[in-house]
């Protein structure tokens, strides 16, 4: 596919607001998720990258090549946006071709293609349907199409599945992480989503206030954060890795080696989870009969609580207990938890 390196690019916008300078590069095939929280610059950032924004100064290069003066339709990109504009008038075929004949497709290649795209994307049965008849989650997938339609050589989204609701978002996540990984496409992704993020990438660069303020695998973010900022909204929650091994009374039952923790959602049993829980959905149980097991590692005190980081099997968590309880600790203790089903969040990884 393509190499991109970003080098600089920066926007100033006529109410003083500055975007930039940006820096980032990203390997043949590989992806790199934009996280940031509302107006920290990632849609201006990515529409750069694909030409609709004229940038004040920096370059953009693809493979070595420059593209930083290239019109849109030159740079060989596919892209999809939260709120995608189908043709309503139109069916999905004519959607998805709609791109191929602008591009003088012949009929015949062009209906092989779209039955291509619709196989991998599992819209087969939609192509005769007007786009009003057909869900939300189902539009993106059409998006996705069109978006791949031209075999583009960069992918770029911006936060495409964040209208949906959750669990019809984490499916897609999933998926889109599946179908890149498969094709072999360089991405970048936006999103505000830390597990979102945590979950589907190769790495992440994390954007406050118009900048990068960290580029690093989620591993390395979350073990290394380099400022407060990154701290804070990476650190938010712990991250585990595990595996779905039941479901019962409507709650899925994740197992973290011989520990389970109960999380809602709809994802198959057998099926490998990244999970996120925050410090204050976490309470040591008094009981010492029910709960996930754990050891204490280490115990800080902090303003009202303190942060007792927790071994479960191998996997590091943080949480919060407030002072009375909290003071109790030390490490080495082997404790029993409860984690809150509802602070769990859960997306299946690919
Ligand atoms: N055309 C514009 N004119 C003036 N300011 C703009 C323009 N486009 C974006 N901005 C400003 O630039 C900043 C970054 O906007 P941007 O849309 O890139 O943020 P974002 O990270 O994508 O946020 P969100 O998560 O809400 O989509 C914001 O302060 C926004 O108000
Ligand atoms: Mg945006």
């Amino acid at each position: 596919m393509v190499r991109v390196e970003i080098n600089g690019l920066r926007k100033k916008f006529p109410d003083g607001t500055s975007i930039g300078p940006i820096d980032l590069s990203l390997e043949d095939g590989e992806m790199v998720t934009l996280l940031g929280p509302s107006g920290s610059g990632k849609t201006t950032t990515l529409r750069m990258v694909a030409g609709f924004i004229r940038p004040d100064g920096g370059s953009l290069l693809f493979d070595k090549t420059d593209v930083t003066g290239v019109p849109p339709r030159e740079r060989k990109i596919g892209m999809v946006v939260q709120s995608v504009a189908l043709f309503p008038n139109m069916s999905v075929f004519q959607n998805i071709s709609f791109a191929l004949d602008v591009a003088g497709w012949e009929h015949e290649a062009s209906v092989t293609r779209v039955e291509e795209l619709s196989e991998m994307l599992s819209i087969k049965n939609l192509l005769n349907r007007r786009i009003d008849e057909i869900s939300g989650g189902e539009g993106q997938r059409v998006a996705l199409a069109r978006a791949l339609a031209l075999d583009p050589e960069l992918l770029l989204l911006d936060e495409p599945f964040s209208a949906l609701d959750p669990q019809l978002r984490r499916h897609l996540q999933g998926e889109i992480r599946e179908l890149q990984q498969k094709l072999g496409i360089t991405t970048i992704y936006v999103t505000h989503s830390q597990s979102e993020a945590f979950a589907i990438s190769d790495r992440i660069a994390v954007l406050n206030e118009g900048t990068i303020v960290q580029t690093g695998t989620p591993n390395e973010l979350y073990e290394n954060p380099e400022n407060e900022f990154v701290a804070k909204f990476i650190g938010g929650g712990s991250i585990l890795r595990g595996k779905v091994v039941g479901e019962s009374r409507g709650l899925l039952e994740i197992g973290i080696g011989n520990a389970t923790i109960n999380a809602e959602g709809t994802i198959a049993v057998g099926k490998n989870v990244t999970l996120s829980v925050k410090p204050e959905d976490i309470t040591i149980s008094e009981s010492t009969r029910i709960g996930v097991q754990a050891s204490v590692v280490s115990v800080t005190p902090q303003v009202g609580h303190y942060r007792i980081m927790l071994d479960i099997q191998g996997q590091l968590v943080a949480a919060d207990i407030p002072n009375q309880d909290g003071m109790k600790y030390t490490p080495g203790n082997e404790v029993l938890l409860e984690i809150s089903s509802t602070g769990v969040d859960v997306i299946e990884e690919r």
